[in-house]
């Protein structure tokens, strides 16, 4: 079995402006640098026949390029306690219409609809042990962080669940079309 989800890989820009806000804050566990991304669609386990169908069918979207603004910033929470920070993106048409066409080529490819609706986020640390007050200086620094790259392609990811962090390993690109 392989784990996979669909994302994009972050340009170095956005990467270098969103690893710079890793302050030291009690109960939070930052995603390392080299992790940071934003899911399109997680997959789950499968087996290797799965992923080659969903490859296939990934090969297949069309879509274009277009430029991710990271801005603004939010955090995940159960009942009034945070559990994930994140950095909020431009919802631009280019983007939901992007996860809309690899949603559906992974449904018609047999893969189970995601009842969730899209929330496009980067997901920065994970922070159970820490409190709303507590993550208030990084909230206002997270909010004045501007960053913005080209995306010319999606990525599908294997992710190795271990005692650390996970490893992803882009397995796949498929190339988003120039845009004039
Ligand atoms: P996240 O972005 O909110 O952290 C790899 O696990 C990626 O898939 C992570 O970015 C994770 O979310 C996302 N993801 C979405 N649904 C998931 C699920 N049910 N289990 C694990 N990861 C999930």
């Amino acid at each position: 079995m392989i784990r996979l989800f669909v994302g994009l890989e972050l340009p170095e820009a956005i990467r270098n402006a969103l690893s710079a806000l890793e302050i030291g804050l009690p109960g939070a566990h930052w995603v390392p640098e080299e992790n940071l991304h934003l899911t399109l669609r997680f997959i789950g386990d499968v087996d290797e026949g799965e992923a080659n169908d969903f490859h296939d069918a990934l090969t297949g979207v069309r879509a274009p390029g277009f430029k991710l603004t990271v801005a603004g910033t939010g955090v995940f929470e159960t009942g009034q306690r945070p559990h994930t920070l994140w950095a909020a993106v431009n919802k631009c048409e280019a983007l939901v219409r992007l996860q809309g066409k690899v949603e559906s080529a992974l449904v018609r490819a047999g893969c189970g609809r995601e009842g969730r609706k899209f929330t496009p986020h980067i997901t920065l640390a994970r922070v159970r042990g820490t409190s709303m007050e507590r993550l208030q200086p990084v909230l206002t620094a997270l909010a004045l962080v501007r960053a913005e790259a080209p995306i010319d392609h999606f990525t599908l990811f294997s992710s190795q669940l271990g005692s650390g962090d996970p490893l992803y390993t882009p397995e796949a690109e498929y190339p988003l079309m120039p845009t004039t």
